[in-house]
């Protein structure tokens, strides 16, 4: 917070220099080295997020040095919960089960001892509280939950996050605020460790991409209209963890990531982030979603910027290239 607070006063300042002496300045992008455990997931906070349940539950994540930050945003407003590790079903699972109420976040360090639970704290089993932060907030029905840990406790009842590789996990949610059965749950396996970057590659005309230099079949090819690429969206969007739902009513094109839900509608110029209407071109009103022989095809530049790419074009190959995280 303290380091935080402190970019914040330098770049203030290099921007009052700047306009004093005239010189010009270039947004800067001040990444956090870690997340911040305040109760809300930002865009680009975490390393890692993936979309579970159909949307329902959202899970980031950042795994470094001896320390891992979780963030769940799930749709409820009543309790959340992340199960690390389990051996079977939900038993073995080192749980925990977060909820919000009057502003105030609940976060318990819980183990599940059985199959199908119970659930209990680790301080009744005899172990101990190892959250090291936690935060949450509520709003318009998605519950938020962060929180922070050593990757190894030491706690019989916790179970290490590894620094690299696979971990197993298991999530549920509820519909009401404190222990109550779920409405929704389901398991996943996720990468912990560095984020992965990755590389895709689209050309005009072609129905072949890359991911990470692998060849990737698309159901329908890039094109150019009015000087900006369109892209069948779910090629850009999936690999990046995100998830894509067509609304056909609406014709809407929705994209969550952690921290962002982004809505384009088909012939608009403008889309929303998180409710807030962005132009999807500031420069041409032309530049819109469209469908294109059943495919709905999206400005690719203006997905891949929101969701933290950086986007390039080659002319001569006509290729373009979709890099995560920006350089
Ligand atoms: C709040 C108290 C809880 C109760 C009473 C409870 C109870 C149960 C029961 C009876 C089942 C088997 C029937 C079914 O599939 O619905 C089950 C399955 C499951 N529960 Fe829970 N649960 C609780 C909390 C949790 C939490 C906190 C998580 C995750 C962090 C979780 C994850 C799961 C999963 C993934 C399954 C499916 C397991 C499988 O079929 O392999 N549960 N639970």
């Amino acid at each position: 917070m303290v380091r935080r607070v402190c970019i914040a006063r330098i770049l203030r300042l290099c921007a009052a220099v700047a306009v004093i002496t005239g010189l010009s300045i270039l947004p800067v992008r001040v990444r956090a080295a870690q997340p911040l455990v305040d109760g809300v997931v930002k865009v680009g906070e975490y390393d890692h997020s993936t979309v579970l349940g159909n949307g329902l539950y959202t899970l980031s994540w950042t795994v470094a040095s001896d320390t891992a930050w979780f963030g769940i945003q799930a749709t409820t407003t009543g309790w959340v919960a992340l199960g690390i590790d389990p051996e079977i079903a939900m038993n073995g699972a080192d749980m925990v089960f977060g909820w919000v109420s009057g502003g105030k976040a609940t976060v318990l360090d819980q183990y599940s001892t059985g199959m199908f639970g119970p659930h209990p704290d680790d301080t009744s089993l005899g172990g101990t509280t190892d959250i090291l932060f936690s935060g949450g907030s509520e709003q318009a029905g998605t519950t938020t939950i962060e929180f922070s840990r050593k990757r190894v406790t030491g706690d019989k009842y916790d179970k290490p996050v590894p620094a690299s590789g696979n971990l197993k996990i298991v999530w549920a949610i509820g519909n009401a605020d404190g222990i109550s059965p779920h409405a929704a749950k389901g398991s996943a396996t996720i990468n912990v460790g560095a984020p992965a970057s990755i590389v895709l590659t689209f050309t005009i005309g072609s129905m072949t991409g890359t991911r990470n230099g692998t060849p990737v079949t698309l159901d329908a090819a890039p094109v150019i209209q009015n000087g900006r690429t369109l892209l069948p969206v779910r090629y850009v969007v999936e690999p990046l963890g995100a998830m894509v739902t067509w609304t056909a009513g609406t014709q809407t094109v929705t994209i969550q990531r952690s921290g962002l839900t982004l809505a384009l509608v088909v012939g608009k110029a403008t889309a929303t982030a998180n409710g807030v209407s962005v132009r999807i071109d500031p420069a041409d009103a032309h530049v819109v979603p469209v469908i294109l022989q059943g495919r709905t095809m999206l400005p690719a530049r203006f997905v891949a910027e929101q969701l933290g790419c950086a986007v390039s074009y080659d002319p001569t190959t006509r290729v373009v290239t979709v890099t995560f995280p920006k350089p």
